[in-house]
């Protein structure tokens, strides 16, 4: 005899490589708390509409939160052979209170019930990465207030090219993360209808109370069309790919770490406890973190590519290919969550070494720009400033010095219009300082984005104090 639950078609059990094949609840008896809510939320919308009896609902109520908690204790049997998550809970819940747990499944497919699960859980995943996310630019903020005097090269092409604050190029991290923050706020919104009453593709003859269920479970209103509601898994595309973008940014930040801890660089110092050192040479420290956070954003993209790859070509409505989405959509989120966390431990206790990073500041003629400028803020044409500024930096190779090591009489040579008041032009505070526009290196720019980041956080109700306890975050560069 089949334990197929559509069993009255069937004679004959499915293959047994075909079941090993198809079963997913290994993969999807994570949704559990979502399916069993959804459920709990159908039952008592098909009792407040007369669909079947409150005593019913009563023991389907009943045997459901039994379910939930036996869940939380982690003593859910799941049996493969009941195929996923929807089939092994109301399978158990049957077996136990009997004939009502068989009306459960009235007028609902688990094309809806899946669909329903899956806006839920990754609505609030959405929700919960952006914590972390807060978690990441409470990091972010304190590091930038701790390296508000420390100055280094900002780079173009990874070439030294301007003198920026440490805290305005920390802050440029923080900027990519807000950015992830609200597409994926974005995306939650979006997705938060639902698809309950739409049934397997064509809703249902009984008359449900759609908007009863929506609201029970937190969605903010119900989805239009029945075959759009199960057919479609953009939803899941879009959320991905807003965490495919924050694992590149993570990754980005993660080869500067990399990059930075290098002896070649030497800006940063990395803390024992987010590096390893080598089972040959003693001598090495490395990056393993910030290198794993940078190798994982590979899995993030290409979950986000089984996903696109998986929806391309289907026809409406439900496809069992869909099955398919949960895998990528879980090991996206989980990749990216501890991707944040172990990042942020890795920032908040790293040492940077100030020193290094300012002797970097006179080797790489970061102040060429500043000779152009001061040209032509005395009235040279700056085309023609910045030919002068390129010739006196092929004149300080030569001469084995810096721009700010030539003689006044060597500037003069090369253009008239230099005073004494250049070397002041040439000091990287003072470039620094006169950056002072929106968005600029400027300190009381880089301070006045510092507060409005914190007020930021302070609004969402993150504690930095805390923070700072729970990371480890130095207050020092
Ligand atoms: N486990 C299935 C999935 O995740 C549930 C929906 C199954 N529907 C069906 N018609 N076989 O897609």
């Amino acid at each position: 005899m089949s334990d197929k639950s559509w069993g009255g078609r069937f004679d004959q059990d499915l293959d047994a490589q075909a079941a090993a094949f198809s079963a997913s609840v290994d993969v999807d008896k994570r949704l559990y708390p979502q399916d069993i809510r959804g459920s709990i939320a159908h039952a008592r919308m098909l009792g407040a509409r007369g669909i079947i009896s409150n005593e019913d609902v009563e023991r389907i109520v009943g045997g459901l939160s039994q379910l939930a908690k036996e869940g939380e204790a982690g003593t859910l049997v799941w049996d493969p052979a009941r195929e996923d998550v929807h089939m092994n809970l109301e399978a158990t819940l049957t077996e136990r209170i009997g004939e009502a747990g068989a009306r459960l499944h009235t007028a609902r497919s688990r094309n809806d019930q899946v669909a329903t699960d899956m806006r839920m859980w990754t609505r609030d995943a959405c929700i919960a990465t952006t914590g972390r996310i807060d978690q990441m630019l409470g990091v972010l903020a304190l590091r930038a207030r701790s390296t508000v005097e420390v100055l280094m090269p900002g780079y173009t092409h990874l070439q030294r090219a301007q003198p920026v604050r440490l805290a305005h190029h920390v802050l440029a991290w923080s900027e990519m993360l807000e950015r992830d923050r609200s597409r994926l706020l974005d995306a939650a919104r979006r997705m938060n209808l639902s698809p309950l009453g739409s049934g397997a593709l064509a809703a249902t003859t009984f008359p449900l109370d759609r908007e009863m269920t929506a609201k029970e479970l937190g969605f903010d209103g119900v989805t239009r069309n029945s075959l759009d509601a199960v057919g479609d898994r953009d939803f899941l595309v879009e959320t991905v790919a807003c965490l495919a973008n924050c694992a590149i940014h993570l990754s980005r930040i993660a080869e500067e770490l990399v990059l930075w801890s290098s002896q070649e660089f030497g800006f940063v110092q990395m803390s024992d406890a987010f590096t390893t050192g080598s089972s040959m040479m003693p001598q090495k420290k490395n990056p393993d973190m910030a290198e794993l956070v940078r190798g994982k954003c590979g899995r993030v993209v290409g979950d986000l590519v089984a996903l696109m790859v998986m929806l391309k070509g289907l026809p409406l409505a439900y496809n069992r290919d869909m099955q398919e989405d949960k895998p990528p959509v879980f090991d996206a989120f989980d990749t990216v969550d501890a991707s944040l966390t172990v990042l942020a431990g890795s920032i908040g206790s790293a040492r940077f070494d100030a020193a290094r990073m300012h002797k970097a500041l006179g080797e790489g003629f970061v102040d060429a720009t500043e000779v152009a400028d001061y040209l032509a803020s005395k009235g040279v044409p700056f085309r023609n400033a910045h030919h002068v500024a390129g010739r006196l930096v092929r004149r300080a190779l030569d001469k084995g010095t810096t721009l700010s090591g030539l003689s006044l009489d060597e500037l003069k040579a090369e253009h008239p219009a230099f005073e004494q008041d250049v070397y002041r032009a040439l000091d990287p505070e003072t470039a620094i300082e006169r950056r002072n526009l929106p968005g600029g290196p400027a300190r009381s720019m880089v301070l006045a984005e510092i507060t409005a980041l914190r007020q930021r956080l302070q609004t969402r109700g993150l504690d930095l104090a805390a923070l700072a306890t729970r990371f480890s975050v130095r207050t020092e560069p």
